[in-house]
């Protein structure tokens, strides 16, 4: 733009060079070693299905719930809350830099439950922040700073694909642990246990809370205790990331039963939770960020430290989301139609996982699919190879990262047949 006007301000400049060759010579020369990066491969394959002008095409890549006609979900809890709001006409003023005071509370209270120990002495810290990546990013570049004794991160394998950016462009380092059997589609229970009992003390380990992304294969219980026993033993740092509270089982204090039972061990965690899902608050990027604290001096002190990395990222978080979730976890009654609708999108999601077993039974399928009810939460790890999950896109618009999960978030009654078709004609 400055340069046109310079053009007409200067007709000759332009009547003898034009301007249009000076631009790219002297504008691009900053960016010329920039090579083109590839697609987000979870967000890339939204932005694929978009092109796609096929009508049965079908976006199973992003974990975004859809009611049963394929639509975005909006909880009737969230737009009463919304009502509720813009009814008061409350200000728009910037949040402390740690967020919503009360959706700090609400948010601690919801994951370890309201008569924690840890919540009566005070001794954890929780700040707003910018959804599950952001809670998590936090959180990583906070144990870069203060945790002094390892930069080691040990994530389950395999991990939800923005694990690794978040946690390496935070200055840890990436390690692994065996979680995933693709032999039976399942938990490898033998072998996580076996690797993480090697694990160099203090390191920090990673764990998906509940409906583990992308596998949807948890621990169960009983072998939670144990893995929470040798973490003990070896004194490692356990960092949960808590994206689906309530998607996993549609009850929020049993999907939580893991992180509660670590606690109770005497572990000191951190915490990172996400609304998007369980609250159907994708864009309104709401999250938390916690740590569990030995005492609430000690806590005081985090909390400050959590106060200066934040305000230099983002400075302080956003409201709406923060004010929408506070009221549907400390108003009763929208608590409870809330929790009602949790449990009716974790209800859909499982009807679809037995619906999409049926119809490739009717299909003829001869396969074992009972992973695809075993699994819990919002994915389906299918076992597609890369080359059936190819098919499945080119063939029939059906769009899925390519290490075969599915957001089964993403099926409903009128398509269901049509995924069991395709899938069917892939692996036959
Ligand atoms: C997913 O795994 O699809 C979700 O967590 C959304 C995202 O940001 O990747």
């Amino acid at each position: 733009m400055a340069l046109l006007k310079s053009c007409k301000l200067f007709p000759a400049v332009s009547s003898f060079s034009p301007c249009m060759t000076l631009l790219p010579s002297r504008a691009s020369s900053w960016w010329s070693h920039v090579e083109m990066g590839p697609p987000d491969p979870i967000l890339g394959v939204t932005e694929a299905f978009k092109r796609d002008t096929n009508p049965k095409k079908m976006n199973l890549g992003v974990g975004a719930y859809r009611d049963d006609s394929g639509k975005p979900f909006v909880l009737s809890s969230v737009r009463k809350a919304e009502a509720a709001m813009a009814a008061k006409k409350l200000d728009k003023e910037y949040l402390p830099i740690a967020g919503l005071a009360e959706f700090n509370k609400a948010s601690a209270a919801l994951a370890l439950g309201e008569t924690s120990e840890v919540l009566k002495s005070g001794r954890n810290i929780t700040v707003q922040s910018i959804s599950g990546t952001g809670s998590l990013r936090v959180g990583a570049n906070f144990l870069q700073r203060f945790y002094k004794y390892s930069q080691d991160v040990y994530l389950p394998k395999p991990s939800w694909g923005n694990h690794t950016p978040i946690f390496r462009d935070a200055g840890l380092a990436l390690k692994a642990y065996r979680y995933y059997d693709p032999s039976t589609c399942g938990f490898d229970f033998a072998g996580a246990l076996d690797d993480i009992s090697k694990i160099p003390e203090q390191s920090i380990i990673l764990f998906h809370a509940c409906a583990h992304n992308p596998t949807g294969v948890d621990p169960r219980p009983e072998q939670w205790k144990e893995i929470a026993a040798v973490v003990k033993k070896r004194n490692l740092f356990p960092f949960f990331d808590m994206a689906y509270q309530g998607f996993a089982s549609g009850d929020i204090d049993r999907d939580a039963w893991a992180v509660r039972y670590f606690i109770e061990q005497g572990i000191n965690i951190v915490l990172a939770q996400s609304y998007a899902k369980n609250m159907g608050l994708y864009g309104e990027r709401v999250g938390a960020f916690s740590v569990v604290c030995n005492d609430a001096d000690e806590a005081k002190r985090v909390e400050s430290q959590l106060k200066i990395l934040i305000r230099p990222m983002y400075s302080n978080p956003p409201l709406t989301g923060a004010r929408i979730a506070a009221s549907l976890m400390t108003n009763p009654e929208l608590r409870a139609e809330w929790l009602q609708e949790v449990k009716g999108m974790a209800n859909r999601i499982i009807s679809m996982r037995e619906q999409l077993v049926s119809n490739l039974k009717k299909e003829g399928s001869i396969h074992n699919w009972q992973h695809i009810t075993d699994q819990i939460g919002m994915f389906c790890f299918t076992g597609l190879k890369p080359d059936q999950v190819e098919r499945l896109t080119k063939e029939f618009s059906i769009y899925l990262t390519k290490d075969g999960r599915i957001s089964v978030a993403g099926v409903c009654s009128s398509n269901v047949a049509y995924l069991a078709h395709a899938i069917h004609q892939v692996t036959k």
